[in-house]
């Protein structure tokens, strides 16, 4: 079986800033894989370079076996791949059931006119009432259905997270990539969303690769694999157990101790 993600010596360099530094890793189809590491290392570039929104500036991404390096966002999409942002891009003027409706932006869909004929197409097509009803039952999983008709302008910024979640969700991905979908959703509902993504991937065989900035609760989520990354390079891969004993890493999270995060709620 192909693995769901290749990624082979990836570069990314901003200017004489080398973010991600020839990195190497793999996503098997039906795992579930943590990518971690301290503030700055390059996991967010990472994830950019992987779904065709920065060009690379060396190395390689296959999805499924198809080779995507030189592609598009809506283009990658189309094998499968679908992803969050680490900062929500939703409509504000719309509600939380609206924006569940319409797909991830800059993949498939991404100028307001697609985006709103999409919505438009999705009510008065009868067929998409099935549609509607698992975008419901994706808000009742996030507890969050309360909601549905609020404008996500209201929401919180835990809040706003869980409608992108329940968006990445909608277009049924094979591939899903998220980046710190939990970051400022309170503890108890954001292992509650863990233990969901758990049970999707073992019930769909969907592949999920998951930022996390805090190693500690990520350890105890379940994930398969943790893929470490420090200052651009892959530090280590493991399971959550190597993972908890390795020196490096635990020295890699002590140097980035104190630094307060810009996004910090
Ligand atoms: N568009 C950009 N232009 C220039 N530098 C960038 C750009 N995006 C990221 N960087 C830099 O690349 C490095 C890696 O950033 P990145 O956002 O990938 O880190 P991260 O691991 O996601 O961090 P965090 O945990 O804070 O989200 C950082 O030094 C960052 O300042
Ligand atoms: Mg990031």
């Amino acid at each position: 079986m192909k693995p769901a993600l290749s990624v082979r010596d990836l570069r990314k360099m901003f200017g004489g800033l080398v973010a991600v530094d020839d990195v190497s890793f793999e996503v098997q189809q039906g795992e579930f894989v943590g990518l971690i590491g301290p503030n700055g290392c390059g996991k967010s570039t990472t994830f950019n370079c992987i779904s065709g929104l920065l060009e690379k500036t060396a190395g390689a991404v296959e999805v499924f076996g198809e080779d995507v390096t030189d592609l598009r966002p809506d283009q990658i999409q189309k094998f499968g791949l679908t992803r969050t942002f680490q900062h929500t891009r939703l409509w504000r003027e719309m509600t939380v059931i609206e924006n569940d409706l319409v797909p991830p932006r800059n993949q498939f869909g991404t100028t307001i006119l697609e985006r709103l004929t999409s919505l438009l197409l999705s009510k008065s097509n009868p067929a998409e009432t099935e549609r509607l009803e698992t975008a419901y039952s994706i808000l009742d999983q996030l507890e969050v259905p309360h909601m549905a008709h609020n404008l996500t302008s209201e929401l919180s910024g835990g809040q706003s997270k869980l409608v992108d979640i329940g968006r990445s969700m909608m277009g049924e991905p094979k591939l899903l990539l998220l980046d710190e979908p939990v970051a400022g959703v309170a503890g108890p509902l954001a292992m509650k969303i863990f233990e969901n993504l758990r049970k999707m991937v073992d019930e769909t065989g969907i592949s999920v690769l998951i930022i996390e900035h805090n190693m500690d609760f990520i350890l105890q989520q379940g994930v398969d694999r943790i893929v470490v990354m420090n200052e651009g390079r892959i530090l280590m891969e493991g399971t959550p157990d190597e993972v908890k004993g390795n020196r490096a890493v635990i020295e890699a999270y002590l140097g980035a101790a104190g630094e307060p995060r810009e996004d910090e709620e």
